[in-house]
């Protein structure tokens, strides 16, 4: 393999320019040119192609976002979108792809590997979804940055003695909500993979309130309510004066932490090993501290269950 091509698609996550990086010098030792695709799978239809070096990935080990910048493309859905996509891709004369991104990219990966090009996933998002690897690039980033919120939060929410509602991402995932609230001490989280009651939310809000605590943060994934509702919602179970934080899209930017720079060159060096060694429609992912590469198919199949020892850890710690 001479020639490869990589790209960053979906929703951008801290440690994204990382793994880019440790492609790119990766590829360098193999003497195997790079070629970086603009705006994921919508650049690839229009062939938005530039050779990289060394130089091309200098200085960006510690910038969010992505260099090759990203987008979701309707078009790339396709049948022809992807038989333009892959004539594209064989026209340049790349023989191999990385593609850096979630669920719904690595479907994208899966379908050109099915058409013959040589595909590798590297798992990019802060929502840490994606089943076959213990952590996705961006997700330890945006845990610290919730419970940096939520250290702020509570200083005011003490000094007015308020019960704030504070809303962070995973349209169908809690494990920023799970995690961070743990780490920053929530007094209660509300997540998509188990059912919640708000009465028992309550209940608990009001037992604090009695032992003497006089600020709750509520920690709700944007999947289960929005955080306005529920707000209102506790504020007529419970007489308690409510405020709403949603943290949106800040969640997404910012310089990766050194776990997430560290899990990003780890997953993105083997990526080009793995498509030299010949592997293709499979996902990287980091298992008990090891990178591995497991098949699209079986992270399909799988599902990204919610650690429940955790979240009976957090009950017992929002007392
Ligand atoms: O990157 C994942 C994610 O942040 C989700 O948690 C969120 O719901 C979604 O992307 C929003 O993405 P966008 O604003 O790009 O549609």
């Amino acid at each position: 393999m001479r020639k490869i091509a990589i790209m960053t698609s979906g929703g951008d996550a801290p440690g994204m320019n990382a793994a880019l990086r440790a492609a790119v010098h990766q590829a360098v030792v193999h003497e195997v040119q790079v070629i970086g695709i603009s705006h994921g799978y919508e650049g690839l239809l229009r062939s938005a192609f530039t050779p990289m070096n060394l130089s091309s990935v200098d200085d960006i080990i510690q910038r969010g976002g992505t260099i090759l910048r990203s987008a979701r493309s309707q078009r790339f859905c396709s049948k022809e979108g992807q038989e333009e996509a892959i004539a594209n891709l064989w026209a340049e004369g790349i023989e191999g792809l990385i593609v850096i991104g979630g669920e719904g990219s690595y479907r994208g990966a899966q379908a050109l590997a099915g058409m013959g090009m040589a595909t590798v996933g590297v798992p990019g998002t802060i929502d840490n979804d994606i089943p076959g690897t213990d952590y996705t690039i961006g997700f330890d980033t945006a845990v610290n940055t919730v419970v940096e919120a939520m250290n702020k939060i509570r200083d005011t929410a003490t000094a007015h003695e308020r019960t704030f509602v504070l809303e962070v991402m995973g349209r169908a995932s809690g494990h920023i909500a799970l995690t961070a609230g743990l780490a920053g001490g929530a007094e209660s989280i509300l997540i998509p993979e188990i059912p919640n009651n708000l009465d028992d939310v309550c209940r608990r809000l009001k037992w604090s309130s009695e032992r003497g605590k006089v600020h709750s943060i509520i920690v709700v994934a944007e999947g289960v309510a929005s955080a306005y509702t529920i707000a209102e919602e506790v504020k007529k179970r419970t007489g308690f004066e409510t405020r709403v934080t949603v943290l949106g899209h800040l969640q997404r930017g910012g310089t990766p932490t050194a776990f997430d720079r560290l899990l990003a060159s780890r997953l993105g060096s083997q990526a080009v090993e793995v498509l030299l060694e010949g592997g293709t429609g499979v996902a990287m992912s980091y298992v008990n501290g090891e990178v591995r590469a497991v098949p699209f198919d079986k992270v399909f199949a799988g599902s990204k269950e919610i650690d429940r020892s955790l979240y009976n850890l957090a009950t017992v710690l929002a007392m």
